[in-house]
């Protein structure tokens, strides 16, 4: 039951996206002058929250667009509508929808769909990690030094602990290959499929990751937050991974 409606308005929301990239959507700022939102960001939105009341009006929700619902109540769906708004605005196809059940603080499952490569990932807790209905895996990556990494950098700037940049050259001054693509939710379910070996970031909500970080666990990869412990929803830092470079990329984001 859940996992239809889930999948039927993940994909209704995909359409936006697929319909919305060659159109002259209007954009607006705002934290900065690069944190976009977009009309498509919100038309997404507007067709997720109207499934979801539709079929389940006493849950709550937190989407990051509309906020967070008044009610709270068991079940709470977390719910990022179009991850992934700068590369979108500038019509990079590597965005994705992003929606998560959560009941109690656990997340029982989420999906994560790119419709423009047309990969919808979903997992279930307990139950494995799925793109396009096929089990995926993490990879078996187990030197850092060979690893293929991804990363997200914040929109803006701060002071922060375990400076990114810092993080970040870290790596590169070792040759590491390290992306950094624009979509969270995209970064982690490439974890998840064994396409990367790694993940971090340092400044993300629990609407870019409540599914993905699901999806990776799933796959049998690990995510935690910078100090080794099992990733929360409330942290706003992440590291994902296939477990076997887990160390190294705690190592690099507590010394680097
Ligand atoms: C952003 C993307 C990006 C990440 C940012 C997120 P949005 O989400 O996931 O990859 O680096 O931290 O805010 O704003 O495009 O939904
Ligand atoms: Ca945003
Ligand atoms: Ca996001
Ligand atoms: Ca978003």
């Amino acid at each position: 039951m859940y996992k239809a409606v889930l999948l039927d308005t993940i994909r209704a929301a995909g359409q936006v996206l697929l319909e919305g990239i060659g159109e002259n959507f209007q954009i607006s700022h705002k934290s900065s002058l690069n944190d976009l939102v977009t009309e498509v960001d919100k038309r997404s939105e507007a067709v997720i929250l109207d499934k979801i009341r539709n079929q389940f009006p006493d849950h709550a929700i937190l989407s990051e667009e509309a906020g967070a619902s008044e009610h709270s109540g068991t079940f709470r769906w977390i719910i990022d509508p179009l991850d992934g708004t700068v590369n979108f605005a500038h019509r990079l196809p590597i965005c994705s929808v992003s929606i998560a059940l959560e009941k109690e603080g656990e997340v029982l499952m989420g999906a994560v769909y790119n419709p423009f490569l047309n990969e919808l990932f979903f997992a279930e807790k307990g139950h494995g990690a799925y793109l396009n209905d096929k089990p995926i895996r993490v990879s078996a990556q187990d030197q850092i030094r060979q690893a293929f990494l991804v990363t997200g950098f914040p929109y803006q700037w701060r002071d922060m602990p375990h400076d990114p940049v810092q993080v970040f050259g870290y790596f590169i001054k070792q040759g590491v290959p390290v992306r950094r693509l624009g979509s969270a939710a995209i970064d982690l379910c490439w974890v998840a499929c064994g396409r990367f070996d790694g993940y971090w970031e340092h400044h993300i909500h629990a609407w870019d990751v409540a599914a993905g970080g699901l999806i990776v666990r799933e796959a049998g990869g690990q995510v935690t937050d910078f100090e080794g412990q099992p990733y929360q929803l409330s942290s706003s830092k992440l590291i994902a991974s296939n477990g076997r470079i887990h160390e190294g990329l705690l190592h690099a984001v507590q010394t680097a």
